[in-house]
Formats: C-alpha cells, sequence, structure tokens
C-alpha cells in the first residue's frame, strides 16, 4: 500500500513555498465560469478536490485551457450561460464542489446530479439542500436529500431569510450563489466567522454584497465582471511544516507567499496562546487577500483550551492541533468543535485512535478531544483513514517519534498538498515517499 515512512531528526531549516489556496482554487474556477468574459487565475492548485471542480465547470459548457497545472484561463459565459451537464457531475471527495455547485445549479433552469466517491456519499447535505428548497429549488437525494447524490431541477428561484445552522463557509457560498439568481436580495445570518474568500471575490466582480462575515445580503446579478487572481499559498497547507518546524528542537523555517486571511489563521492565534512566536513578515494585499511570509522557531509549548470562534477560524488545523498538544506541557481542551465529526472523516474518532498508535494521551469528548501532554511519542504504523490532513498530522507526529513511523494510504494527501512530501525533505525531514509516485492530482 502507498506510505510515507517517517524517522525523526535533526533540525527543519530553509525556506519553502506552499501550492495555491484550495478554497480560492474552487472559487476562482466557478465564479469564473459565471463571469462575463475571460478570467485568469495564477498558482491554481492542481490537487484532486480542485481538477474535480475543474471537470465539473467544463461538463457545464465552460471552457477551460490550461496553460500550466497552475495557470488557467476561464472563458465565462455570464451568469445564464452554463448548460445542462448530459452525465453526474463528479465531485470525487471534494465537499467545496459539491456543495458550491448544488448552490450554483439551484439558480439553473435545467437538470443535473451531483455524485462523489464514498468518503463524500458520507457527508451532511441537509444544510444546503434545506435553505435551496426553501428557495424554490427542486432537489432529491438519498434519505430525503440528507446525503449524495442530488439530483437538482434548479430555477425560479424565491430570495431568502436565513439563519446558518452551522458557522460553514460551504453554507454561505452555496446560498450566495444561488442568491444571485433570486427574485429579491437575500438575507444569511452565520453563527461564526466562517472563511470570507466568496464573498471578497464577489464584490470583487461587482457583485450587490452588503455586510461581512456574520451578516450578509446579496441582491440578485445582472453581470458579474471577470477576475484577474493570483492565488496564495494555502494557510492549511502551510500548517503542517509551520507546526512541524515548532515541534522540532533547533527548526527554523521560512514558508513565503502564504495566505493570512485572519478567517484562517486561528491556528497561529491558539501556537501563540500556547508559548511559539510564529512571525507573520512582509504582509501584503493580493487580489483582494492578505498574504505574508510565516517565520517560524521551535518553541517549548504549554497547554490551552480552544473553543468558541477559534474554531471556526482553524477549523481544519485540529488533526495537527492534537499532534502540537501532545509536546506541550498540560492540558489541552479543544471544545465547539462537533462540525469535525463530519469532515473527510470523524475527525475526533480518527485522530484519536491513530495518535494513541503513538503513544500520545488523548480522549475524545462529543464536541472535541483532550490531551494530556506532554508524553514522548514512539514510531508505529498508522493509517489515513483516506483522510489528507490526518495523513500529514500523522507524518509530522512521525518526525517527533522515536524510531520509525509509517504512515498508511496516503494517496489522498493529492486531494489538497501535492508535493507534500517534497517540500517536507526541502527543510530537511527524514520523510519518503513509497508505493505509488507522489501524484499532483
Ligand atoms: C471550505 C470550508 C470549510 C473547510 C473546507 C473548505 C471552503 O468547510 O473545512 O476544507 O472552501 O469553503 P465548512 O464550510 O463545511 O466548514
Amino acid at each position: 500500500m502507498n506510505r510515507i515512512v517517517v524517522q525523526s531528526g535533526g533540525p527543519l531549516r530553509g525556506r519553502i513555498g506552499v501550492p495555491g489556496d484550495k478554497s480560492i482554487s474552487h472559487r476562482a474556477l466557478i465564479l469564473g465560469a459565471i463571469a462575463e468574459g475571460t478570467s485568469r487565475v495564477e498558482n491554481f492548485l492542481p490537487a484532486a478536490d480542485c481538477r474535480a471542480t475543474l471537470r465539473a465547470v467544463r461538463a457545464l459548457g465552460i471552457e477551460v485551457k490550461e496553460q500550466s497545472p497552475t495557470a488557467l484561463i476561464v472563458h465565462g459565459r455570464g451568469l445564464h450561460g452554463l448548460r445542462e451537464p448530459d452525465d453526474v457531475l463528479d465531485c470525487v471527495r471534494s465537499g467545496t464542489t459539491l456543495r458550491f455547485l448544488a448552490g450554483l445549479l439551484a439558480g439553473q433552469p435545467f437538470f443535473s446530479v451531483l455524485g462523489g466517491a464514498a468518503q463524500l456519499r458520507r457527508r451532511p447535505m441537509g444544510r444546503i439542500v434545506e435553505p435551496l428548497r426553501r428557495m424554490g429549488a427542486t432537489i432529491l437525494g438519498r434519505q430525503g436529500g440528507r446525503l449524495p447524490p442530488l439530483a437538482i431541477r434548479g430555477g425560479g428561484l424565491r430570495a431568502l431569510d436565513y439563519t446558518l445552522p452551522v458557522a460553514s463557509a460551504q453554507v454561505k457560498s452555496a446560498l450566495l450563489l444561488a442568491g444571485l439568481y433570486a427574485d429579491g436580495p437575500t438575507t444569511l445570518r452565520v453563527p461564526g466567522p466562517a472563511r470570507d474568500h466568496t464573498e471578497r471575490m464577489l464584490v470583487a466582480m461587482g457583485a450587490h454584497l452588503d455586510g461581512e462575515i456574520w451578516n450578509l445580503e446579496i441582491k440578485p446579478a445582472e453581470r458579474l465582471e471577470p477576475l484577474d487572481v493570483t492565488v496564495p499559498g494555502d494557510f492549511s497547507s502551510a500548517a503542517f511544516p509551520l507546526v512541524a518546524a515548532v515541534l522540532v528542537a533547533g527548526s527554523e523555517v521560512v514558508i513565503e507567499g502564504v495566505g493570512v486571511n485572519p478567517t484562517r489563521t486561528g491556528l497561529l492565534d491558539v501556537l501563540r496562546a500556547m508559548g511559539a512566536d510564529p512571525a507573520v513578515e512582509n504582509e501584503r494585499l493580493v487580489g483582494g487577500e492578505q498574504v505574508a511570509d510565516l517565520v517560524v522557531r521551535a518553541s517549548a509549548l504549554r497547554g490551552t483550551t480552544v473553543g468558541g470562534e477559534t474554531v471556526v477560524r482553524m477549523i481544519d488545523e485540529f488533526p495537527l492541533l492534537a499532534v502540537a498538544a501532545t509536546q506541550a506541557q498540560g492540558e489541552t481542551i479543544v471544545r465547539d468543535a462537533a462540525e469535525l465529526r463530519v469532515k473527510e472523516t470523524d475527525r475526533i474518532a480518527v485522530v484519536v485512535a491513530e495518535l494513541r498508535r503513538l503513544g500520545a494521551e488523548i480522549e475524545a469528548r462529543p464536541d472535541g478531544f483532550v490531551v494530556h501532554g506532554p508524553t514522548p511519542l514512539r514510531g508505529a504504523t498508522v493509517h489515513s483513514h483516506g483522510d489528507h490532513r490526518l495523513a500529514m498530522a500523522l507524518t509530522v507526529a512521525g518526525l517527533l517519534a522515536q524510531g520509525e513511523t509509517v504512515v498508511q494510504d496516503v494517496d489522498c494527501i493529492a486531494d489538497s498538498f501535492p508535493g507534500f512530501v517534497r517540500t517536507l525533505q526541502v527543510v530537511g525531514a527524514g520523510v519518503s515517499h513509497h508505493g505509488h509516485r507522489e501524484r499532483s492530482g
């Protein structure tokens, strides 16, 4: 089976970059498709999740030229230029693809079906289906529309005034996309600071969008201007070498060109509360998003409590936080994070099970976990459960463990971070990939 073999070793040192942001890459493609004219996307993330969005956009009749795997030209056909796809749109393992497209397709006067791999077919869709039905879309799915595949007959949408039950950027974005096609202003109240990349892009394209983050109102659009986007490095990918450098004694790593939109950087606040000192340098604005270089050195950590809004601003970083907490003095408590149970895997259950194999003292709670540190980790064979972020977090744990750690089933890393192993090797980590070649999606 494909696997990463990890040896603990000396300090990590050097300057690296990480691939483009996954969230922004999806949005650039989908919004570019309904813009009036040609959009350019530089530093697109050529990972499996975003390639699923690329194929779907093409199946909706949009021409996308790949000048290179990371440079795309999207020939948008305007808000009403999509065509009925002639087959099921396969979102593979990408929840962002499926939920965004459901919102977009709810606004289209044609039939479409959204499907995906087994992992995606277990993820909850009621959170988008229910409000989209209220807007007037006809949506059928397994278990009354709670699970994919979803079959959609869209068009003729009514405006909606809605309080989201979860602070989810995917739900918010799906409803903003549908709102572009409604018969009046759609109002959304979001119970947390979910990432706002969609809003930033829509405003740049001339959409009538008021409010920010928690309270939004979108008016139906007549046209959207095309985009010229340079996608920043993905903070959620940078987080892996960043935490590795905090944990491996003597390390100093610079990660260049990383998106530091405050709705994404909760992990930096938590690491600071734990005693680390990650520096955000050379901050600049690139295409409406903050970008910076992250400078990080090894530090001793102490336990902390994470809950509330911070959870939303670091929702993808909890497997990694659990690894860091194993090395912190005292107790680290994560609460208000029940959303973790419906990510690519039940991330509370799998993180607890796999880190225990390495000797961590960690317990699951219904809405989070508790880690008692510090504990010396010992090398073992662990499993990704097909979850890219778990695979990478376990690789970082392996850098701290005595002896050899084998992380099994790591092809999923290509869902978000092609070149993960090579990036760690550049800073001197003892990691090697076996089995299939590291794919770029
Ligand atoms: C994403 C939003 C988050 C995040 C996912 C990407 C996005 O999901 O976990 O990796 O691009 O909008 P939720 O909106 O379900 O929290």
